[in-house]
């Protein structure tokens, strides 16, 4: 405890982690002992401060980094509030449908599980708590290539197809198995991360690293993830500097998936992706993790979905925490949005429980603000609900 006082002091101190709310610590300096079933919490924002008490300090640093001065997941969260709803009185909101349907994927809500690698990094339960959870809230799931968790595994816990998020590593024959492997175990599209072609300065990250005491060989050494297994490895890199857009279609000769390209910030390359045959596009900047461009992802989603035209479906994540949140995305074009350090602070904090919690939660908090701004479903929610302050193209 002795260990955790000074290391909240550091973190009062700490200009570094911008992300982690003064609410947030402020629950963790007062309640953390406290909230011991997660349904006391009552908010994102508290789940983040148990996962903080719960999660080793280097783990934690690697959820919750950004780069550099992690100004880009800041704007990620400030994005949300450039855009204000507009609400409708006296509409009979008795009934609200959250239900959506994407590329053919039916779910109860339109607040998918968006990939974050290495799970097991949290909680024991690792991906096969997240896909229950997300399957007894019917939610929709997409997992990373770096998961702790097999695919086949994974899709199985949650019963229902999954998506596959790609990093290709720069190997062309590792791409093509990555993706006969995923189709096989069911995915329906593979998304394709291409905002990080080439390293990332995450110095929140090491800062929090060099809090841990704990030796990382112990349990990191020759440890291969299981999306890897049986691929040559030896000296390839994650991700391919050399792609470019023809990747789409090259994708699309090997595997019957739909391609979603994960990563796109501005109009021109929505309207390239379309162009090269991409069936779906996710807004992001891979949680103000990949180029520090200050610009949140909320922010690009207006460009991006003229730019798209209803062409194909626009998924957008970063920063999303509230329920008021997603309702300015789908206000603002999308058709689904992505949430991911949300529910790692739940399963960080409870296992498969909490992030059943934090499903709970922002699902009850978009059904108030859907019935609270007059719409009764998704489709419903259109530019009309927004006020944009000139960012509509
Ligand atoms: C993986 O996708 C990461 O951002 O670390």
């Amino acid at each position: 405890m002795t260990y955790r006082r000074q290391f909240l002091k550091y973190l009062a101190a700490s200009p570094l982690l911008t992300s982690y709310s003064a609410f947030a610590q402020e629950v963790e300096e007062t309640l953390g002992e406290r909230l011991t079933d997660p349904r006391d919490v009552i908010n994102v924002f508290e789940m983040e401060a148990l996962a903080r008490e719960r999660i080793p300090p280097a783990h934690f640093g690697y959820l919750a980094t950004g780069v550099d001065s992690d100004e880009t997941l800041q704007a990620n969260r400030d994005g949300f509030s450039r855009f204000q709803i507009k609400p409708r009185r006296l509409v009979d909101v008795s009934e609200v449908d959250t239900t959506v349907n994407v590329l053919g994927v039916q779910a109860d809500s339109p607040i998918f599980l968006c990939p974050v690698g290495s799970q097991g990094a949290y909680h024991s339960d690792a991906e096969l708590g997240t896909a229950r959870a997300a399957a007894a809230k019917g939610h929709h799931m997409i997992l990373s290539t770096q998961s702790s968790t097999r695919i086949e595994d994974v899709a199985e816990a949650r019963g229902a197809p999954i998506w596959h998020q790609l990093y290709s590593t720069d190997r062309w024959e590792n791409t093509v198995l990555m993706l006969q492997r995923a189709e096989a175990a069911g995915a329906t599209a593979v998304c394709l991360t291409i905002d990080l072609p080439g390293r990332r300065n995450t110095e929140t990250q090491s800062r929090l690293f060099r809090e841990d005491d704990r030796n990382c060989l112990d349990c990191h050494r020759g440890q291969a993830k299981p999306m890897f297994e049986g691929l040559d490895m030896r000296g390839a890199r994650l991700t391919d500097p050399s792609l470019t857009w023809d990747v789409i279609g090259r994708m699309k000769q090997v595997t019957d998936m739909n391609v979603i390209i994960k990563g796109i910030e501005v109009a021109e390359d929505a309207a390239l992706a379309v162009e090269y045959g991409a069936d779906g596009i996710i807004v992001s900047n891979h949680g103000g993790r990949s180029v520090e461009t200050g610009r949140g992802t909320i922010e690009c989603l207006p460009e991006v979905v003229a730019a798209v035209s209803g062409r194909i479906p626009v998924i957008v994540d970063g920063g999303f925490r509230r329920g008021t949140d997603v309702f300015k995305a789908l206000a603002l074009g999308a058709s689904a949005v992505g949430f991911g350090r949300p529910y790692c602070f739940g399963l960080g904090a409870f296992g498969q429980a909490g992030v059943e919690r934090v499903l709970d939660l922002v699902n009850r908090e978009l059904v108030i603000a859907m019935r609270g701004s007059g719409t009764t479903s998704v489709n419903n929610i259109t530019y009309d609900y927004v006020h944009d302050n000139g960012y509509r193209v």
